[in-house]
Parts: C-alpha cells; sequence; structure tokens
C-alpha cells in the first residue's frame, strides 16, 4: 500500500459518544482492580530498575508503535531518558537501525500492555515530565467506546502519572472525547489542530500524505 492512500476514519458516531461522562465518571471513583500480567510485570520490572537509575527527566511515548516517535523525542529531549511502550512486538521489531541511538538522547523500547503498566508506573512513583501518547487505535465504533484510552478503566492512571501529556489522533472526536474526560478529571484543555513540516511518526507522516490532518490537546498534570 502507497503511503498516500490512508483512509480517513469512518464512524457511527457523529460526535462525542452519548455515554462518555457516564463512562469517565463510572472509571474515576472505581478502583481498576484486574490483574496485572506476569510479562508486563516484568518489562516494567526491568524498565523500572533503568528508571530508578537515571537522574534526569523521564519521558513516555505510550504506544509507539515501531518506535520512531521513541527516537525523534529522545532527539528532542537529550537529557531525557524516553521510554517508548507498544504491546506489539512485530511492531517493535520492525525498529529500524536509522532510528537507533544517535549522538543526542537516549531511550528504550518496552513491549508491554498499557494497562498495566501504567498502573505500574503510578504505583512506582513516576513523575514523567512529559507523556506523548501518539495517534491510539481509534476504535471509531460507537460499541468500542471502551477501547478508546479516555474510556478505559485505566484512563484515571493516565492522569496520576501527571507531566505534560500531549495526545494526537487524525480523528478530531478521538482528541474531542479525550479532551472531555480530562476536563472531567478536573483539566480542562483545548483541542486545536496539529500541523508541522516534520512527522514524527509513521501513522503521522502516513495520514498527512493522504491529506488527513491531525488534531491534539496537549495539558499540564500536576
Ligand atoms: C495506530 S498505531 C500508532 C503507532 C505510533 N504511535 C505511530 O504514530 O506510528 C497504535 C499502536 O498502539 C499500540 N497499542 C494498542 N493497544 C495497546 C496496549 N494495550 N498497550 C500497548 N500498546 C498498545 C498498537 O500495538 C499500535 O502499535
Amino acid at each position: 500500500m502507497s503511503e498516500a492512500n490512508s483512509r480517513s476514519i469512518v464512524s457511527n458516531q457523529p460526535s462525542l459518544h452519548e455515554k462518555l461522562d457516564e463512562i469517565v465518571n463510572k472509571h474515576l471513583v472505581a478502583e481498576f482492580k484486574k490483574p496485572i500480567a506476569a510479562h508486563t510485570q516484568h518489562a516494567f520490572d526491568e524498565v523500572n530498575a533503568r528508571v530508578q537509575a537515571f537522574n534526569g527527566p523521564i519521558i513516555l511515548d505510550s504506544c509507539c508503535g515501531v518506535g520512531e516517535s521513541t527516537a525523534n523525542l529522545a532527539k528532542l529531549h537529550p537529557n531525557a531518558l524516553v521510554i517508548g511502550i507498544d504491546k506489539s512486538s512485530h511492531r517493535l521489531n520492525k525498529h529500524d537501525v536509522e532510528y537507533k541511538q544517535s549522538e543526542s538522547g537516549q531511550y528504550i523500547l518496552v513491549q508491554a500492555d498499557l494497562n498495566d503498566f501504567w498502573r505500574l508506573a503510578v504505583d512506582a512513583k513516576w513523575q514523567p515530565t512529559h507523556h506523548y501518547l501518539l495517534y491510539p487505535n481509534p476504535w471509531p465504533k460507537a460499541k468500542h467506546v471502551q477501547r478508546r484510552w479516555h474510556g478505559a478503566a485505566v484512563f484515571p492512571f493516565i492522569v496520576k502519572l501527571g507531566g505534560c501529556l500531549e495526545v494526537r489522533s487524525n480523528w478530531d472526536i478521538y482528541v474531542k472525547e479525550f479532551a472531555r474526560a480530562l476536563q472531567l478529571a478536573g483539566y480542562p484543555v483545548p483541542v486545536t489542530a496539529y500541523h508541522s513540516d516534520t512527522a514524527i511518526t509513521p501513522f503521522e507522516r502516513k495520514y498527512w500524505a493522504s491529506g488527513q490532518s491531525s488534531m491534539r490537546l496537549v495539558v499540564q498534570l500536576p
């Protein structure tokens, strides 16, 4: 498939999901008790040792895919340790040599399920200065709203992690819903169009090459 023919989002949902507030409010007060998977615990323990030993800012690149953004963010934040997390070993294994550590910046790629990883990071008192969530799976069918990160039980942990959270998507409703969820959690934030001369992830590049645009939110969480 050529880069320039990514289909735009097709959804049966014309605006914010009608049950969004109910779902988010439920998650904001409920306890998320699902057991942590052993493989994510193991992956977390390894990276946690690096984080605890590191004397500088920690940055998360959640849903990093092939990790191209992780390498780019490491260049952008040369004093930080950037941690790219994705559940797909297939994607992570495609991390190309050309993205690898350059003269500036350092990063680690971790295969883990964020439903567990974010909870472990909160428990371990990580305090990332920045948290990037770039082009998460949109799950555009209305019935899949709880698979979107703001509709998921783990959402309160994204908030608790803190730092400067940036979410980008090619589906405006995704970012608007995320902003609404943040507002319900006490952090109102505007949603704006985003463009740049340089795409920092493969999905971003693919969307822009096929004429789609990006929306984003950036919010400073405590
Ligand atoms: C649409 S891709 C975007 C990848 C990358 N951010 C980019 O822009 O090129 C979404 C990514 O989220 C990852 N993902 C989805 N659910 C996840 C989960 N529960 N834990 C970790 N990663 C997940 C997928 O494996 C996939 O690589």
